[in-house]
């Protein structure tokens, strides 16, 4: 489904990601963990394009766009086929959760309002939120806020959805009702990139595992393996920082 290869990014004179391959084939859920500062963002905004890398070419469901050169039509091609749930939630405030999901599939697909709006109640109702629907941001807690960012995602039939960090801003009795929305997801066959530090999550809902530490992929593999048997030392220290059991409920 996507495929990228040798990307290179800087801000300035600073490399932030060298060289980076990554192959997610379509209903997997890749997750990519590493330390703070080691690029995972800067790399989930390269693959929508918010940021430009260097050099490289990213692959989407069969259509290449060149890091170097691309024109605006491809931007835009590459840029409808992604959606992204960042750990702000980045809802319009001034929107109830139902105008947030309707937004994208009235002003980007030109769906008709009542097919809009039939949609965005059927997936905001399967993340559990039937009844706050005419609610606005500011009415709903941080857990919910990210369940309709996650809906809004979901309604739009991205490729791929990118994940970045979506429950580090949350008080901790409210991430497994998001990682439950999100184990939905991904449960439907969506291809998904996530970046996460919920590693029972990693774990149990990954397809493939990636370690990035500064700009670099250390290590990467099937979940189950790649956390039973850390095969480079660094992994095993970065690891080990988590409770064993990585425990969580959903
Ligand atoms: N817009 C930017 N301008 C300059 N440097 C940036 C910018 N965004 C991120 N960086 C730097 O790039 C590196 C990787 O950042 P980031 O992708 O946010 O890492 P992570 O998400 O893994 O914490 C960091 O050193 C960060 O300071
Ligand atoms: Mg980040």
């Amino acid at each position: 489904m996507i495929s990228i290869r040798s990307l290179n990014k800087s801000y300035g004179t600073s490399q932030v990601l060298y060289d980076i391959n990554l192959d997610v084939a379509a209903g997997s859920v890749v997750v990519i963990i590493g330390p703070s500062g080691s690029g995972k963002s800067t790399l989930l905004r390269c693959i929508n394009l918010l940021e430009q890398p260097q050099s490289g070419t990213i692959t989407v469901d069969g259509e290449a766009l060149l890091y170097q050169q691309y024109t605006k039509k491809e931007a835009y091609r590459l840029r409808r086929k992604t959606s992204m749930v960042f750990q702000g939630y980045n809802l319009f405030l001034h929107k109830t959760a139902l105008a947030n999901v309707e937004e994208g599939l009235l002003v980007v697909q030109k769906m008709p309002r009542h097919e809009a709006r039939e949609l965005a109640q059927f997936h905001l109702s399967k993340v559990g939120l039937s009844d706050k629907m005419n609610a606005y941001p500011a009415e709903l807690s941080g857990g919910q806020q990210q369940r309709v960012a996650i809906a809004r995602a979901v309604a739009m039939n991205p490729k791929v959805i990118l994940f970045d960090e979506p429950t580090s801003a949350l008080d901790p009795e409210l991430v497994q009702e998001v990682l439950s929305a999100m184990k939905k997801v991904a449960a439907e066959g969506n291809t998904m990139i996530v970046v996460t530090h919920e590693l029972a999550f990693a774990r149990d809902l990954g397809t493939k595992i990636v370690f990035l530490e500064q700009g670099r992929f250390l290590e990467e593999g099937p979940a189950q393996e790649f956390f039973a048997h850390p095969q480079k030392e660094r992994t095993r220290q970065f690891l080990q920082q988590f409770s064993t059991d990585y425990s969580y409920h959903i």
